[in-house]
């Protein structure tokens, strides 16, 4: 098989299927891209004469350690230390706070970082932990970072990284807990001893048990990794890591992944750019509730927007629209093309630059800003993503995923009302579409995913519209 050779698709579809059933992997363009890479890259080493010989040899469980490769090779392992400022205070001013005050008579921490990659996302918290808790030494702490990658938990063992690792990182903590070598920082001795890895697939019905030690966690993270898996081992998870939390534990989801399925084990919390997740404590009932200081209902308006809008009429953008801008969707361009690319290999930085010069050069693009939007969210800056999102909604006002994101958006931003209208919007905009249909720009999501997305969120919504 040469670089150029195409998968006959019964032996793609069989690739996919396992490693749908096995990991949880739901086939998106990204992965059928890096499929026929991996088979070609892992034929050899497995022995195998043909990507037939590698699935046969796959399917009867012979050489996990490759099929693991082969998964590994079509998630993206991007992560960097100090992810999402608002996640970040979060877990600074009420997560780490709240439960060392709780653990404060047994000493005694549990943490457990799921799809933690090469370990930039356990250091963080660990070497938070430290600041809030100089003698963390001295308690008993559990604190394992899990992932399906051998090679990543390789690295994450290693601790050594390059500049780009700490892209958000304050520099006062990159000199406090790590020191350079050539081009290489290697992380501390009292951080990295803190952390344990260990291979474990999410997909698995093994958890809780006590064989993992999962039971009882004060913390779970698990960001950007669900964003793989169908909705519905999404929500499989979610539940499992509600049965393996301690009451009152927290679980902290990345700023795009889906929310828990109401009704659910978990109670909202917000805190300011951030939703936060919590098993209630004995005696508590299920809620939303917002944590620290925020609850300013609006965001400032969008730049050239001279009324404030109505919740559902997202502002124009500086520039008024061309009258083809909600024309069918169907023959964007190759900028746009290569735009999607770009978001569906997760390749953020790479994703921004483009969409930032494409709505240089257009700015009534509305796919553009949409993107922005979605990257501005991913990273937590929830004002940037407002306002790139309502120039899309704008510019496009049958998006279904525009909307969608918008509401999020204000969700996270505290805005209800406006959630609510935009996530409303977003349903309306669905109504024509049957289920399996895919939404333009979603990477591979159909209509029924969303409408089931729109749904959970208007739940969580109303609930908070009853508090
Ligand atoms: C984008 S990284 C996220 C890293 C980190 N959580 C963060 O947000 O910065 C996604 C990680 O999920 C892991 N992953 C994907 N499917 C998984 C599964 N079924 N079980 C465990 N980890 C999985 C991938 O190997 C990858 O390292």
């Amino acid at each position: 098989m040469t670089a150029s050779a195409t998968l006959e698709p019964t032996v793609r579809d069989g690739f996919l299927r396992l490693v749908e059933e096995r990991f949880g992997l739901r086939s998106s363009r990204h992965q059928a891209r890096h499929l026929e890479e991996a088979v070609q890259a892992l034929q050899g080493p497995a022995g195998c004469t043909s990507p037939e010989h590698l699935l046969a040899l796959f399917v009867t469980g012979m050489r996990p350690d490759l099929l693991e490769q082969l998964v590994a090779r079509l998630t993206v392992g991007e992560t960097h230390f100090f992810r999402v400022g608002a996640q970040m205070d979060a877990l600074r001013k009420v997560v780490l706070p709240d439960i060392l005050g709780r653990r404060i008579s047994q000493r005694r921490l549990s943490i457990w970082s799921a799809g933690c990659s090469t370990g930039e996302e356990p250091y963080t918290v660990a070497i938070l932990l430290r600041e809030a808790l100089p003698s963390v030494d001295q308690w008993g702490l559990t604190f394992l970072g899990t992932d399906i990658s051998g090679d990543a938990l390789h690295t994450a063992r290693e601790a050594s990284y390059g500049d780009w690792s700490f892209r958000d990182t304050p520099e006062t903590m990159r000199q406090r807990y790590f020191t350079r070598e050539g081009l290489r920082w290697h992380l501390s001795d009292a951080v990295k001893r803190m952390v344990v890895f260990d291979h474990w697939n999410l997909a698995d019905e093994m958890y809780p048990s006590p064989g993992l030690g999962n039971q009882g966690f004060d913390l779970i993270l698990c960001r950007n990794v669900t964003i793989y898996f169908s909705a519905e081992l999404t929500q499989q998870v979610y539940r499992r890591f509600a049965q393996s939390l301690a009451p009152g534990g927290w679980l902290v989801l990345g700023p795009s992944d889906a929310i828990p399925e109401l009704p659910t084990d978990l109670e909202v919390r917000m805190a300011p750019g951030t939703m936060l997740w919590r098993r209630p404590l004995p005696g508590s009932h299920l809620s939303a509730q917002l944590v620290g200081p925020l609850g300013q209902p609006t965001l400032p308006p969008a730049a050239g927007t001279r009324v404030a809008p109505a919740p559902d009429a997202p502002p124009p953008p500086a520039v008024a629209p061309a009258p083809t801008a909600s024309a069918p969707r169907n023959g964007h361009s190759q900028d746009i093309e290569h735009l999607r690319s770009l978001v569906y290999s997760g390749d953020g930085t790479a994703a921004m630059l483009q969409a930032v010069r494409i709505t240089n050069e257009r700015p009534l693009e509305p796919e553009a800003h949409l993107v922005l939007g979605m990257l501005h969210l991913d990273e937590g800056k929830v004002e940037q993503a407002v306002e790139s999102l309502r120039r899309a909604t704008f510019l496009d006002s049958h998006h279904p995923l525009a909307h969608f994101t918008l509401g999020r958006a204000y969700l996270l931003s505290g805005d209800h009302v406006r959630a609510g209208a935009a996530l409303t919007h977003a349903r309306r905009t669905l109504a024509v579409l049957a289920d399996d249909q895919p939404i333009e720009a979603g990477g591979g999501l159909v209509a029924g995913e969303l409408r089931v997305a729109i749904d959970t969120h208007l739940a969580l919504v109303g609930r908070m519209g009853t508090r």
